[in-house]
This record gives C-alpha cells, sequence and structure tokens, in this order.
C-alpha cells in the first residue's frame, strides 16, 4: 500500500508561511467535518479503527506523530511532521496515531459529518471485512 501524500503550496513571505486546503482542489473530496486533536501524551496510541465509508486527510499542522496504514494486506508506518504535507486516510483503511510530539496538532479533514456506525473498531473485524470484501 502506498501512502497517498498531499503537498500544500506554502505561500510565504517575510511575515511567515500560509498554506490553503480546498475541497475538490487539495483534497479530493467535499469537507463536510474538520476536527483536530491535540494535548496528546506521548505514550497514547489513537485511532486504532478503520471507516466503511468516510474519507479524511490527516496533517500534523504543529509537531509530529506517527501513522500507522493497514489496509489488511500491508502495513506501514509514516510520519506527519510536515504542516504542509498530509496523508489520505481512506476507507477500510486501519488506521494508528502515535508517538505524539507534545505540541502535536493533529488536523483531519472528512468528508461525512461523525457516525459511530461509520467505524470498525475491532481489528479481527475489520480483517472480515477486508476478506469478506474479496471473495
Ligand atoms: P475517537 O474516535 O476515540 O478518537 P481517535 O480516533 O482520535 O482515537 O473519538 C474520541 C471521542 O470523540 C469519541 O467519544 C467519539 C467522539 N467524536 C465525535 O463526537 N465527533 C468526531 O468527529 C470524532 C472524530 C470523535
Amino acid at each position: 500500500m502506498i501512502p497517498d501524500w498531499i503537498e500544500l503550496r506554502t505561500l510565504g513571505d517575510e511575515r511567515g508561511s500560509l498554506a490553503v486546503i480546498e475541497a475538490g482542489k487539495q483534497v479530493p473530496f467535499a469537507i463536510r467535518r474538520v476536527y483536530y486533536i491535540f494535548g496528546t501524551r506521548p505514550e497514547v496510541t489513537r485511532g486504532m479503527h478503520a471507516h466503511h465509508r468516510t474519507r479524511q486527510a490527516a496533517f500534523a499542522v504543529r509537531g509530529k506523530c506517527a501513522m500507522l496504514l493497514d489496509d489488511g494486506a500491508t502495513r506501514i508506518s509514516v510520519t506527519l511532521e510536515d504542516p504542509a504535507k498530509g496523508v489520505m486516510l481512506e476507507p477500510m483503511v486501519w488506521h494508528e496515531m502515535s508517538d505524539f510530539s507534545p505540541d502535536c496538532v493533529l488536523l483531519v479533514l472528512a468528508d461525512a459529518e461523525y457516525d459511530e456506525s461509520d467505524y470498525i473498531r475491532n481489528y479481527g473485524d475489520f480483517t472480515n471485512h477486508v476478506h469478506s470484501s474479496q471473495s
């Protein structure tokens, strides 16, 4: 599984930097929800779920964290540490976030409102879904 990175153009001048995310341009979906995770302790692992349908894009707009991505066949770990470089979290990709720096602010854009029924929070259920969709 190759992670789908989103590289933002940084607009900068002597006053500082600015990055823009527009729906359907830098992110390939209409943004219905924005949330951000902050104040996470470094020893904590978050996420640990997949979504049936929701598409998301995640950016560490400050600090850094690790993001494990698992499509049921391959596992990869990427580091989010550049505010202008995010990663797509596609449906049916199990993801775990860890190794948060104390200052990390992880911004997530989603194409759907929060819906607990869209979550798969058990890894065994996730792999069962992956294998049943392949047969
Ligand atoms: P949770 O899914 O456990 O966060 P993470 O995936 O980062 O580990 O979400 C924490 C709580 O927040 C949980 O009670 C669900 C709730 N929540 C919302 O109400 N709306 C949202 O958009 C999100 C992402 C979570």
